[in-house]
Order: structure tokens, then sequence, then C-alpha cells
């Protein structure tokens, strides 16, 4: 792959540290382009889970023994890590969940629940991964409440004043994602949270994507909640981040019961903890959490200024290349859009393009990318999507396009 080093981004070097990138399959050089769905985990995140089972296991928060408070050093230093990494004002405002999916629930569930009755409106845009769909769509179900949803033009953009216009007195939630995980589109969320807090409406923003590609500053977008997940980020799976603004933490009620959550149990009553821990019930994802802290120190070691200019120009480049396939339409082309493309090929369904590609070693999703409103805006059931991450090279959209060419002339 390309030896070249651009503005001192080396991209062989990063590639080195990524141990499955040397793999083969069917015999070719693995191109894996399905960095929207899950990302790769370098050598560094690897070694610090091996150490955190190896030589700092135990349960955390409850033990008095040498394991115990070294493993709740290292699980409490990555939530110090994440809140620096997002620039919240304390560390007590960081929970950890699963994913993004469990922290948007955790919020629809207790914040939202709280404040919302029938009628009321939740703002959502037609973007929305399901995981920012469904656990809305429980509270128009549950509690009444109306959906409404801000649009896109034809290209991706989000547009601010069509959003402004939905909000009404009783708009009580706006929830949106930070970068559409299909077309790529960056949403103004400061703007977003300007326009809605003007109007005392709370924010949500899903960083799944966004937090990737993005320098995120909660304090300076000024939302009242942002949700990541680890395992897009180079870090484990079963990890994710819910960011609340503390005043919100400690007003609502919890989650899940169980243990950790709790100050006092009685037999007629309970008190619980102070935030976070108010959210994380039962044994949380220590190492998965320790991972994740170490996925943010290696993104930061490389830089992320630098990441996101060799991903622009990735995807730049894949837009030229694939512009030159006839047969195929791109969706979203947003200009500042992250390193996504999605896109169609003509008279192909979007899983035999995949099957085809991959046979190549090229590794991309097809399907509907959990964006179902968002696909039938569009007037399509699914597309195909590659997606870059910061170990992607030039080259890789080459063997892409190539292999583009051949299912074009297989199934044209
Ligand atoms: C924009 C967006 N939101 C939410 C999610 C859900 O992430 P997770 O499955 O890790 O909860 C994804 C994952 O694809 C996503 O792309």
């Amino acid at each position: 792959m390309s030896g070249a080093a651009t503005n001192g981004y080396d991209v062989n070097r990063i590639r080195a540290d990524f141990p499955i990138l040397g793999m083969k399959v069917y015999g070719k050089p693995l191109v894996y382009l399905d960095n929207a769905a899950s990302a790769q985990k370098p050598k560094a995140v690897l070694d610090r889970i091996d150490k955190a089972y190896t030589s700092e296991y135990a349960n955390v928060h409850r033990g008095l023994h040498y394991l115990a408070n070294e493993a709740t050093e290292a699980y409490e230093g990555a939530r110090e890590k994440v809140a620096a990494f997002l620039n919240a004002a304390r560390k007590e405002e960081i929970v950890f969940t699963r994913n993004a999916t469990e922290a948007i629930n955790l919020v629809a569930y207790t914040f939202g629940r709280e404040r919302i009755k029938p009628g009321d409106e939740i703002v959502l845009s037609i973007m929305e991964h399901h995981s920012n769909i469904v656990p809305w769509h429980f509270l128009r179900e549950r509690q009444g409440a109306v959906i409404k949803w801000a649009p896109v033009d034809d290209e991706g953009h989000f547009l601010l004043d069509e959003f402004e216009k939905l909000l009404t007195p009783r708009t009580k939630m706006v929830a949106i994602t930070h970068m559409s995980n299909m077309l790529g589109t960056m949403v103004p969320v400061k703007e977003v949270a300007r326009i809605a807090h003007a109007r005392g409406i709370p924010v949500l923003f899903d960083g799944a994507q966004g937090a990737v590609h993005l320098d995120v500053d909660v304090r300076d977008i000024d939302c009242d909640f942002y949700v990541f997940t680890g395992h897009k980020l180079y870090g484990p799976t079963g990890i994710g981040v819910l960011y609340g603004k503390y005043e919100h933490l400690t007003a609502m009620p919890p989650f899940n019961g169980g243990g950790e959550m709790i100050r006092e149990v009685f037999e007629d009553r309970i008190t619980y903890g102070e935030p976070p821990h108010k959210f994380e019930a039962g044994t949380p994802s220590i190492v998965q959490a320790i991972g994740l802290g170490a996925a943010i120190d290696y993104v930061a070691a490389v830089g992320k200024a630098g990441i996101r200019n060799h991903e622009a120009g990735l995807m730049r480049y894949a837009h030229d290349r694939l512009r030159e396939i006839n047969s195929l339409r791109i969706l979203g082309t947003t200009k500042d859009k992250g390193p996504i493309v999605s896109f169609e090929m003509k008279g192909a369904h979007p899983h035999d393009v995949a099957t085809i590609i991959d046979r190549s070693g090229v590794a991309v999703r097809a399907g509907t990318h959990c964006v179902m409103p968002l696909l039938s805006r569009f007037g399509l059931t699914a597309t195909c999507r590659a997606s870059f991450a910061m170990y992607n090279s030039r080259e890789e959209v080459d063997c892409l396009a190539q292999a583009l060419l051949k299912a074009q002339s297989m199934l044209g």
C-alpha cells in the first residue's frame, strides 16, 4: 500500500499499528472500507485490554484489595479521558453505557419520559440512524408523543431554516445526528443547539459517526446530551458514552436498577447514588472502558486534525474515481461531508455488488444502514457504502474502483 507520507501523515506507519490489516481474504489483501459500521483496533488498544485482564483485573468500586483499586483507577481514568475528549466540564458528566444505542435509550426512558406528555413533539432529522429513532417512537407509542422530521435537500444538506420552522411551544426534545452514517452530511450542531435553546428545548446529538471524525467540544456546542460508541472509534465493542449536563443527570430518574447505582436499600424504600453511578447499574464494561481510553489516547497521538485531512482527501479521491463509473450514483454530495460514500449501481442490487467486490477483498456495507426513513426520502431501499478510516489509502480506493468496474461488467 501507499508508502508516501503527506504532510507528515504516514498511512503506512499507521497501518502497521493495526494487525488485522495485514490479512488476506480470498488470497487478496484485505481492503476494509466498512469503518462506519465498526473500525479495526490498533495494537495499543489490544495490548491495553490484555494488560487490564492479565494484571489489573477485578471488579470496580467495591473492593478494598489491591487489584480492585487498580481496576477502579483504570476504569475511572478512562472516564477522565472521555471527559477530556469531549471537553466536558467534569468527569461525572460521563456515563458509560454499552453503546450509543443504549445511551439514547437511557435519555429517552428517563429525561424524555419524564417531560413528554401526549401531543408533545420530538424533532428528529430524516437522516437519523434507527438508534436515534426507535427510542423516540417508543415515546410516541407509549406517551402519545408526536415525531417531526427535519428534512435534507437532494444533495443531503441539513436545512437549518426548515428545522427551525418545525419548533413549536409543544417541542420538548430535539435529537439529531452530528454526522449522517449514510450521506456523511455534517449537521451544524452548534446552530441547532442555539436555535433550540432559544426556545428552551433540550438537545441530544448522536455522535456515533461525528465523534470519530470531528473535534467535539460539548461545552462549545452547548448540547444537553451527546452520545457516541467505542467500537467505531477504534475501541472495543460493549462500551458507549453518554455525556449529559450535570444538572440534567442529577435531576433525571435512574435507568436500570441494581447494584452500584443506589445509596441505600431498605425493605420499604431506596435512595439513589450520584451521577454517573446512578446510571451504571451492575458490573460495568470495565475492560471495554479501559480499552476505549486507550483508543482515545491512540487517536490523540496520531492527531485528529491530520486524520481528518487524510480522510477528507480519500473521500474526494473516492468521489472522483467512482464518478468515472457511469452506472454509479453517489448519494450525499455535500461539500464538507465526512468520509462516507454511499452509492447505487443502476440495475444491480447492492447486496450483489457487495458480494462481488468482496471476492476482490473489498469490504463495504450493503443494505439499509439502519436509516430506512432516509432511504425512503431518496426513493431507495438499500445502497452500498464505502466508509474510510485513518488507515485507508488511495490504493485501496483504486481497488474499490477496480472491483466495482468488474461488478458493473458482471451485473450490467
Ligand atoms: C449515526 C449512528 N448512530 C447510532 C449508531 C448506533 O451505534 P451502536 O450500534 O454502537 O449503538 C450508529 C451505528 O451504526 C450510527 O452510525
